[in-house]
């Protein structure tokens, strides 16, 4: 099983699933990882892995996902043989062409227990709300924003005196425990 692997910046998510498959626990290799941000530090977690890496050219656009680079996107990913495709903190929204080209093998992560807070900034989102508890979520994706069926989530308490940063650091520790676990989950729905 191929895993390809999409992201904007610093990676820990990515570091974690590598972390996984190093250690044999995610019976899987990953074959690619692609960013649409040529600075992303995810880029060079990747590189001191070994893992060949790619950039996503955007045209330009700083947060729109064109159709045709989405399609050049779908198609580096086949050419790496990639099986499944795990979005981590990867700031653009998927559609058609690359949904089409990987129907139901496209999952993503989201630092909030959706429904609640899709979109940007979640953390912070939930502290100016003022829930007593947040989490994330590891979903497939279909389209929307922050949509699709969930696989698994994880709980976080909003602790009194919390900051957007301190609330998002305890988030990102639960994210790294259930990322690599719910790919495991699919593996396994995939009789792998
Ligand atoms: C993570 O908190 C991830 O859930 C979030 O970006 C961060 C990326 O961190 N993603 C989204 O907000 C997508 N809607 P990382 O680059 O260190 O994995």
């Amino acid at each position: 099983m191929r895993l390809g692997i999409l992201g904007s910046g610093s990676g820990t998510n990515m570091q974690a699933i590598l972390d996984g498959v190093a250690d044999g626990s995610i019976p899987a290799e990953i074959a690619l990882v692609m960013s649409d941000n040529p600075q992303g530090y995810i880029l060079e977690r990747a590189k001191k892995a070994g893992i060949p890496t790619a950039l996503i050219d955007c045209r330009g656009f700083k947060s729109k996902y064109p159709e045709e680079a989405q399609a050049e996107t779908a198609e580096t990913l086949r050419a790496a043989g990639v099986d499944l495709v795990c979005l981590a903190g990867f700031m653009r929204l998927v559609k058609a062409p690359l949904l089409e080209s990987f129907p139901e093998r496209i999952i993503n992560i989201h630092p909030a227990l959706l429904p609640a807070f899709p979109g940007l900034q979640a953390w912070r989102q939930a502290l100016e709300a003022g829930v007593p508890e947040t989490g994330c979520t590891v979903h497939y994706v279909d389209g929307g924003m922050d949509t699709g069926p969930v696989i698994l989530q994880g709980k976080v308490p909003v602790l009194a005196g919390d900051t957007p940063d301190s609330l998002h650091e305890r988030i990102l520790e639960q994210e790294h425990r259930i990322y690599p676990e719910a790919i495991r989950m699919v593996l396994a729905r995939l009789g792998i």
